[in-house]
């Protein structure tokens, strides 16, 4: 029998909504084909996918992040405003692509509105440098008579977009990037850079890009940026992505605790600086690029396939893994951002005439719409297993959250075990059970199943409902699932 206890008076920390944030890129059919489809039946009026739009509201997308990726340490924001037929269109070296402009700065706000979701751009300083990075924070933000405001106003848009996230660079660690950078010159880049665009609006926030790279003496050229330039770091961005390369599924299941030291070694690394530093406002952790890639990931494939992905079942339980990671490091973890939202490495795959909704899609959902405000800290004991490096893992991958208005429960928990139940007695160890208890359960046929055209719901959640008594339940978690309780505390 698999034991959890929740004491909902053990709050580990808030959770920012900004954890179920996404990230677009201009890449592959993320924007065009993806968001952006000008003449398309399923298009508004302004070329915006309206299915797309719609699939995206129910992820609950919190915060986008644009216009990328690789892509952004190449590319000029001037290129993407303005009349589109005066757009001039560019080679595009992070993804040897052309790209016409067509969708820009205020696309991408225009798109945020209609998602009422809060843009979050990231400037470049790969080939770009800090005026090019300041006049953007200016053409955004700007309220004073300026040649930049008044050519946003031209543009169509009096009123400032008031985009309040800003990243400096995207993974400047690693040598596939335009304009790779040693920590030295990172660290002095995003100083100049930063204090720059603080001073044309002193309220951003700023991003500065630490880890994607996972080798060498990261821990290292972390310690440097926060040193030279913790002062102006609002957040500190991490980036992964992992697979299955191997076709071993225990060791794919075993990742969150690899996520696990990951994040607890960053955690220390941002507290024990900011200790010694005497750096006295709070800088937080963004996973602002998190997901599977590998199967469109080897330089053979990546250029034909345009890292369009097709993920299965174990994918939507490694999705919830993370996810369970970033709500067990509430505390500092305020912003994570799945990578992609459409089309590459993303939840939603569409084609000119619809799209479907891919097995992580539903577990995303599914989260993003149960998840309180506060992140408790679950006890939880049980079967375990081995995967990779790892021993002693359990099978229950747990987390959970309270609303704190509603005095909700919900209790996130997925079934690593590809082939047994596993009976669970879940118990309170403070207040009880009230009314019924909604069960929403992610799983497929098998581990392998994925949801395509043909078959598009293959995966996803079924929900039911069962009554507790008191403070215990005893609960059978089916295998290979994720499930979350959710229910009223008294
Ligand atoms: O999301 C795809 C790519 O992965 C991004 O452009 C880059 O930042 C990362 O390497």
């Amino acid at each position: 029998m698999n034991r959890i206890k929740i004491d909902p008076q053990r709050v580990i920390g808030i959770i920012d909504r900004n954890i179920f944030g996404g990230f677009a890129e201009h890449l592959g059919r993320c924007i065009y084909g993806g968001i952006y489809e000008p003449g398309s039946p399923l298009s508004d009026k302004h070329g915006f996918r309206k299915d797309v739009l719609d699939a995206l509201r129910r992820l609950g997308i919190a915060i986008v992040r644009y216009p990328g990726g690789n892509f952004a340490s190449g590319y000029r924001w001037r290129d993407g405003v303005g009349p589109v037929s005066e757009r001039p269109a560019r080679t595009d070296l992070a993804w040897n692509d052309i790209e016409p402009n067509h969708f820009g700065t205020n696309e991408f706000i225009e798109f945020c509105r209609r998602l009422k979701t809060e843009p979050y751009l990231v400037v470049n300083c790969g080939d770009g440098d800090m005026r090019e990075a300041r006049d953007w924070v200016e053409y955004c933000n700007g309220t004073r008579e300026t040649a930049l405001i008044k050519l946003r106003q031209a543009h169509g848009y009096p009123k400032p977009h008031g985009v309040k996230y800003w990243g400096i660079g995207n993974e400047v660690d690693g040598h596939w990037q335009i304009g790779y950078k040693t920590p030295e010159e990172y660290a002095r880049v995003f100083t100049e850079f930063g204090k720059v665009m603080k001073w044309v609006d002193p309220s951003i926030k700023l991003v500065a890009a630490a880890v994607s790279d996972w080798k060498g003496a990261l821990v290292e050229r972390t310690r440097l940026l926060l040193e030279q330039a913790g002062d102006l770091i609002d957040y500190l961005s991490l980036h992964w992505y992992i697979g299955n390369a191997a076709n071993d599924f225990e060791a794919y299941m075993a990742i969150s605790e690899l996520l696990e030291e990951r994040l607890s070694a960053y955690e220390g690394l941002v507290q024990a600086v900011s200790f010694e530093r005497q750096i006295k406002h709070p800088i937080y952790i963004a996973v602002d690029e998190w997901n599977v890639w590998y199967r469109t990931f080897p330089p053979e494939v990546r250029e034909t396939m345009k890292l369009e992905e097709i993920y299965n079942l174990e994918v939507a339980l490694v999705t919830a893994v993370q996810l369970n990671a970033f709500i067990r490091h509430a505390r500092t973890i305020k912003m994570a951002n799945i990578a992609q939202i459409v089309n590459v490495i993303a939840p939603i795959f569409t084609r000119p005439d619809g799209l479907v909704l891919q097995t992580i899609f539903y577990t995303f959902e599914l989260y993003s719409r149960t998840c309180g405000n506060l992140a408790l800290d679950p006890w939880w004991e049980g079967d375990t297993f081995s995967g990779g490096a790892y021993k002693g893992v359990r099978v229950l991958d747990v987390s959970a959250t309270l609303d704190g208005n509603k005095k909700q429960l919900a209790i996130y928990v997925v079934n690593r075990s590809r082939a047994k139940e596993m009976e669970t007695s879940v118990q309170l160890s403070n207040g009880e059970f009230k009314g019924d208890i909604k069960i929403y359960t992610v799983n497929g046929p098998d581990i392998k199943a994925e949801n395509t055209f043909e078959t598009p719901a293959n995966v996803q959640i079924k929900e039911k409902r069962i009554t507790a008594r008191n403070h215990t339940l005893n609960f059978t978690y089916e295998p290979h699932s994720v499930t979350a309780l959710v229910c009223d505390i008294a």
